[in-house]
């Protein structure tokens, strides 16, 4: 998808130089300042979360688990509250429910917030994780 994306720009603006050599020799050079340069957009937290999460956590609580509890209403859940799904033992100990402070946190690192936990996965980068907890709150 990311890929099929990225041909279409390379088109676009190889369409947009075309034009722009035609009309730099037809001496327009202020149509040239004018070209927009392709951009690559950062991705959004739906996709980061479908690249960095998706084989082990779904989003609908129908599906069938992966290796971790599905996402389905995480924000604002108590941790570790999936009927059904084995967490770690220090879930037990888990006393409070995913806001954005435990859930950037969790990203970071999760055995910071969880000793034990299992969930090998960190994310250093501060907007990323941004991304995907503004992701995760719409997930009902
Ligand atoms: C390789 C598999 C894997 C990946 C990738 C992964 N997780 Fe997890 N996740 C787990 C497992 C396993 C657990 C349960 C941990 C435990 O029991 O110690 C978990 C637990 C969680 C929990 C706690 C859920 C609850 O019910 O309390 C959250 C929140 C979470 N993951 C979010 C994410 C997000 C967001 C991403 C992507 C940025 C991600 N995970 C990527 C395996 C993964």
């Amino acid at each position: 998808m990311r890929d099929g994306k990225r041909r279409s720009g390379w088109r676009e603006w190889h369409a947009g130089a075309v034009v722009a050599v035609v009309m730099a020799g037809l001496g327009a050079p202020a149509a040239l300042a004018q070209m927009a340069l392709p951009t690559q957009a950062p991705l959004t937290g739906a996709e980061l979360f479908k690249r960095q999460c998706g084989t082990c956590h779904t989003t609908n609580a129908a599906d069938q688990p992966r290796q971790g509890p599905t996402l389905a209403g995480v924000f604002g859940r108590k941790a570790g509250s999936v009927e059904g799904f084995r967490y770690s033992p220090g879930f037990a100990k888990a006393d409070f429910s995913w806001d954005e402070a435990h859930l950037d946190a969790w990203l970071t690192n999760p055995q910071a917030v969880i000793p034990g936990a299992i969930m090998p996965y960190r994310q250093p980068k501060p907007d990323l994780r941004a991304a995907l907890i503004g992701y995760l709150k719409e997930l009902k």
